[in-house]
């Protein structure tokens, strides 16, 4: 068993795109596998090759078929394929909002433009009329409205004086070869990016209120109330001490709460050094299941227990009831 991601690529057409993805798979630290190739059209020219390379494929035309009934026929092959994302690389099929949302941040798609420019089709020959300086490609999270979800990667390919809509699109491909493996494995070992986890932890310790983040030796620290009077309430903490794991630092409610966490689940809860003998608990952050809505539980709860009285009263009152 490998601890890679469990991909499958989704196609219509030549499949170039997916062909660079499986072989930028094949570098040995590549965080993906690709483990199915379906396409809606048996004729696709890309089934042959990831035939070809060993790779298991599934066909279903569309023809005849709902696009509900189409979608799940092509949903149970990812499934039973152990997929864990969904790649689209030149699917040419509206999805239904049903499949889309099952798969919501698990399914991305690469779009032969410059987004939020030019959605949908002619996507080259709409930038040279306009007089665009550039075309060129985005990844993007794949949302029930066309090419609209986050953008997760671009490439810029400048517009030359002669170019037509295909030389356009020749080096468009080009550059789409370089980006999508790229995008693909960034997004499927975000959950081990200390950089991408400090900035969800942030989001979340920042939303609370009357929040502000403050340096604590070398690592992210949050604070609780306003200047001097601020108290601490999180830690962002990035292997420090020969720690091999990424960690928050939350406030329990004394030794015997932490002893217990580490005890029940020791995959999940440790107790830091030098803040673990005041009672705070270190939860890991780098694996790719974690539960972030425990993580703003506790984040909540550790605010509350230093936040200003007046900002918390409210709450307490609440609790009685
Ligand atoms: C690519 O240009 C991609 O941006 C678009 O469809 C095209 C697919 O090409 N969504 P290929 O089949 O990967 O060669």
């Amino acid at each position: 068993m490998t601890d890679k991601a469990r991909i499958a690529v989704l196609i219509s057409g030549a499949g170039t795109n997916m062909a660079a993805l499986v072989y930028a798979s094949r570098i040995a630290d590549c965080p993906y596998e690709v483990v199915l190739v379906a396409a809606n059209d048996p004729a696709a020219p890309g089934l042959t090759l990831a035939e070809a390379e060993g790779i298991p494929t599934f066909a279903l035309p569309h023809k005849g078929l709902t696009r509900e009934a189409h979608d799940s026929a092509m949903e149970a092959a990812v499934l039973e394929a152990g997929a864990e994302y969904i790649v689209l690389a030149g699917y040419m099929r509206i999805l239904s909002e049903g499949f889309v949302e099952r798969w919501t941040g698990r399914m991305l798609n690469i779009h032969p433009s410059l987004l939020p420019k030019y959605k949908g089709l002619d996507t080259h020959a709409r930038a040279i009329a306009a007089g665009d300086s550039h075309g060129g490609t985005s990844v993007h999270l794949v949302t029930p409205e066309l090419d609209a979800g986050e953008v997760l990667a671009q490439i810029a390919v400048p517009i030359t004086p002669q170019e037509t809509a295909e030389s356009l699109a020749e080096r468009v491909k080009l550059a789409e070869h370089q980006l999508y493996p790229r995008a693909v494995a960034d997004y499927v070992s975000r959950w081990r990016n200390p950089g991408w986890l400090l900035a969800q932890i942030r989001t979340r310790a920042l939303a609370l209120p009357e929040t502000c983040e403050q340096e604590s030796f070398g690592s992210a620290g949050f604070r609780a109330g306003e200047g001097k009077s601020g108290k601490y309430f999180a830690y962002f903490s990035d292997r420090p001490h020969g720690h091999e794991r990424i960690a928050l630092l939350v406030k329990t409610s004394g030794m015997d709460e932490l002893h217990a966490l580490v005890e029940d689940q020791p995959e999940t809860y440790f107790k830091p050094a030098f803040y673990g003998a005041s009672g705070w608990v270190g939860i890991v952050l780098d694996r790719p299941d974690l539960d972030w809505g425990a993580v703003d539980a506790w984040l909540q709860r550790s605010w509350r227990s230093v936040a200003p009285k007046r900002l918390t009263r409210f709450m307490d009152i609440a609790d009685e009831f």
